[in-house]
């Protein structure tokens, strides 16, 4: 097992964190089998695993990349210059695309809206630019609705309104419960080995634009989406046996998702943390 403490950050100089005792031996890349599915985890940059992947092998992304909006990660910046930011995500996804066999499919989950220096930021168009420039055609955009109706929904958002806003015409706050999933494609026709194993109700719930999914909190990780949203990305556009990736993996519940569905799964993490949190959950299987 390859002992390590240093990444590289996003401007390719070392970065050194501290390491906790129980990542200490964290290897940088794992790879197993548990039945016929194989898991292959990377621990570093997602740029630096696009170079390790092999071209024209992976038939879906499905990820949640960072927002640029100052989330808390474990080892991660999410404070950068927006302009530079963009580029970033543009290289890691352009990067990407050459890993994608013809016409597979990229899904991207974000929020509707961030918050930065009190200026309000609509995202859906900035990662459409994203992907358009990274070189793929947009195809759709799902609404994730965090809750089974709109009497769920009251509970998630909870009843916080904003200090001076309480039924105030002039700035009532919108309590966010909804983020989005664009889906993108490389050009080319998608090959298929095997049949789909979607169900008609899960076929039939997957293509209408609102998905109605309850959203789950973790300790161990301040932005998760619940693995049942990555599954149905997964059981939409792939069958059994097909590889996965998520560049951005977190804590692992695409990789949750890929071995409920039995896909394969290919993931990168730049903290040793999160894939320690993710190894654990590979361990209960
Ligand atoms: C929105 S979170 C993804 C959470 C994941 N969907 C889950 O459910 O656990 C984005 C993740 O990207 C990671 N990250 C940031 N920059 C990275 C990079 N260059 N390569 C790989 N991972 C990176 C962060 O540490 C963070 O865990």
């Amino acid at each position: 097992m390859a002992k390590w403490n240093t990444v590289n950050s996003l401007k390719g100089e070392k970065r050194d964190f501290s390491l906790n005792n129980n990542v200490e031996n964290i290897p940088n890349r794992v790879q197993k089998k548990i039945g016929n599915v194989t898991i292959d985890i990377f621990c570093g940059l997602a740029e630096e695993y696009a170079k390790l992947l092999e071209n024209e092998s992976i038939h879906l992304i499905v990820t949640s990349p960072p927002y640029n909006c100052g989330v808390k990660y474990d080892i991660y910046n999410d404070k950068m210059d927006f302009a530079e930011y963009k580029k970033w995500l543009i290289n890691v996804f352009s990067l990407l695309k050459s890993k994608l066999v013809s016409g597979g499919k990229i899904a991207i989950n974000f929020p509707t809206l961030i918050r930065i220096e009190n200026k309000r930021k609509i995202l859906l168009s900035v990662f459409e630019d994203i992907l358009t420039s990274s070189g793929y055609d947009i195809i759709d955009c799902i609404v994730w609705i965090k809750a089974r109706d709109e009497k769920e929904a009251l509970g998630v958002a909870g009843r916080s309104t904003g200090w001076g806003s309480w039924m105030s015409p002039t700035s009532p706050y919108i309590r966010p419960i909804t983020e989005f999933i664009l889906i993108a494609k490389k050009d080319g026709k998608r090959t298929l080995k095997n049949k789909s194993d979607i169900t008609k109700e899960e076929f039939l719930t997957a293509t209408v634009s609102s998905w109605f999914i309850p959203s789950k909190s973790d300790p161990s990780h301040p932005a998760v989406f619940p693995p049942e949203l990555p599954e149905r990305i997964i059981k939409l556009y792939t069958t059994v046996g097909e590889n996965v990736l998520d560049p951005f993996m977190g804590v692992g519940n695409t990789m949750l998702a890929c071995l409920k569905t039995k896909r394969n799964f290919f993931g990168s993490e730049i903290s040793p943390n999160y894939i320690s949190k993710a190894l654990e959950k590979l361990n209960e299987f």
